[in-house]
């Protein structure tokens, strides 16, 4: 089989082209990074989980009219995406204090918001992605008003969707990163639509009876059972891999 042209390898995916005009295979890998890549590791089956996390909650989300690049799940690690021109801010939305915002006012993690707050950050490796205002966005070229406000207004909507997903399964959605990008049409329009990934890699998902840490922080933080923790969000959504958590390998390889 010919190898696929490799478009661009980031911390925890690739992205290969697609078997059509305007496709992306996007593939899941194991990989864990932390604090802009100062922290690396392995997290045993994490690319088989998002890839199942992130499908089932992108096509819950497209059943509300959230628009989104995912098209199709392909295989254990690999899903067919509309290929899409990444907006370089990501959107963090948060329901209760945690991680840098705790850190940056000195206020208690767990606390919670009285409303929710959105955040953009420019995503920028070698910046370590600064916190940024509309006006930088605006100002640096990086979007528009309009991609804001679109940006914006679908952010709110998939955390009011996803706290109620997450709650009924004992999950506090407690704050997530998203990323958007401009999909052009085949009538030349531009639509914003979400993009990458929703996972316990880019969420923070608290046990809502024991406030148990469910994400990325496992690893972060260092406070073990971090594939468990994967494991048990997908088991709660009723999506684990059809082999059980014994089938968490993934055997499909990067061609
Ligand atoms: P923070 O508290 O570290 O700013 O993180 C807020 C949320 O964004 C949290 O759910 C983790 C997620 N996140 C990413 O997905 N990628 C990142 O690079 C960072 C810093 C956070």
């Amino acid at each position: 089989m010919a190898r696929r042209r490799r478009i661009y390898e980031g911390k925890a995916k690739v992205m290969f082209e697609g078997p059509e005009p305007g496709t992306l295979v996007q593939y899941f890998k194991d990989d864990a990074t932390a604090f802009n890549n100062q922290k690396k590791g392995t997290i045993t089956g994490k690319g088989v989980l998002n890839n199942r996390i992130s499908e089932y909650l992108m096509l819950r989300l497209a059943e509300i009219g959230v628009p989104t690049h995912f098209m199709r799940r392909l295989n254990m690690r690999e899903q067919l995406v509309r290929e899409v021109e990444i907006v370089p801010i990501e959107v963090v939305v948060r329901n209760v204090v945690a991680g840098s915002m705790a850190k940056r006012f000195a206020i208690a993690e767990g606390t919670p918001l009285p409303r929710s707050v959105v955040e953009y950050y420019y995503k920028s490796d070698e910046l370590g992605d600064p916190l940024v205002s509309e006006e930088h966005i605006t100002a640096f070229g990086w979007a528009t008003p309009q991609d804001i406000d679109d940006m914006l207004a679908m952010s709110l909507r998939i955390n009011d969707f996803l706290t109620g997903l997450f709650l009924g399964v004992g999950l506090k959605l407690v704050d997530f990163k998203l990323e958007y990008g401009r999909l052009y049409e085949e009538s030349g329009e531009m639509r914003i639509v979400l993009a990458d990934e929703i996972s316990p890699d880019n969420c923070r998902l608290w046990d809502v009876k024991t406030n148990e840490k469910m994400d990325k922080d496992r690893f972060r933080r260092d406070l073990g059972k971090v594939e468990e923790a994967y494991q048990e969000v997908a088991r709660r959504l009723g999506i684990l891999p059809e082999g059980g958590p014994g089938d968490l390998k993934g055997s499909e390889s990067m061609q």
